[in-house]
């Protein structure tokens, strides 16, 4: 059994569903239970207490899904991310997973420093953050449906087509 592709694999899987389930946490949980939270005045504690420790799992589980993606890429990650025949269906998941990464890293941190406080930022900044970061987060929710469809067909092309 090749240890480093399977390794590469098994870490893939458990930082791909960090990933993606704190994606759906934020998107179906948070968002709502927060906006109640605000209307009877009790989402400090949720963001005091929980959103800044759910985002720096989701951070972090992102970057580890992006390298164990990498590595189990190997030799062929040109190819994927170039879409060379043969290589089509993960290259597109993988181009998927590396903008959804630029988008938590470029965008929508920097916002949700500026909403928790983490940086300083006048309210009218605040309310264009949380603006982003909801725009955002919804993008990486939508592009996350096709990403799980080509991670799976990728390695079962046989049996998607
Ligand atoms: C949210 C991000 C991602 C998630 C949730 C995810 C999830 C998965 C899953 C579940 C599989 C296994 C499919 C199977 O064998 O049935 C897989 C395979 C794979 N993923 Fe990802 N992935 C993500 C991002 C990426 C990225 C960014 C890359 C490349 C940089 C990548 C590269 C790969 C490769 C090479 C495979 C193996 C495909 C094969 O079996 O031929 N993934 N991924």
């Amino acid at each position: 059994m090749d240890v480093i592709p399977s390794l590469a694999r098994w870490f893939h899987f458990m930082a791909g569903i960090m990933w993606v389930g704190l994606l759906y946490y934020f998107n179906f949980v948070q968002m709502a239970a927060l906006k109640s939270a605000m209307a009877d005045g009790s989402a400090a504690a949720i963001n005091r207490h929980v959103v800044p420790r759910a985002l720096a799992w989701f951070r972090w589980a992102s970057v580890a899904t992006w390298l164990t993606g990498a590595a189990l890429l190997g030799a062929n990650f040109t190819a994927a991310f170039a879409l060379r025949p043969g290589h089509v269906l993960i290259g597109i998941g993988a181009w998927l997973g590396t903008i959804m990464l630029v988008n938590v890293w470029a965008l929508l941190w920097p916002a949700q420093k500026m909403v928790l406080g983490l940086v300083e930022a006048s309210e009218a900044q605040k309310v264009a953050a949380r603006r982003r970061a909801f725009i955002v987060s919804r993008l990486n929710l939508v592009l996350s449906f096709p990403l799980l469809f080509f991670m799976g067909a990728a390695g079962h092309s046989a049996t998607y087509f």
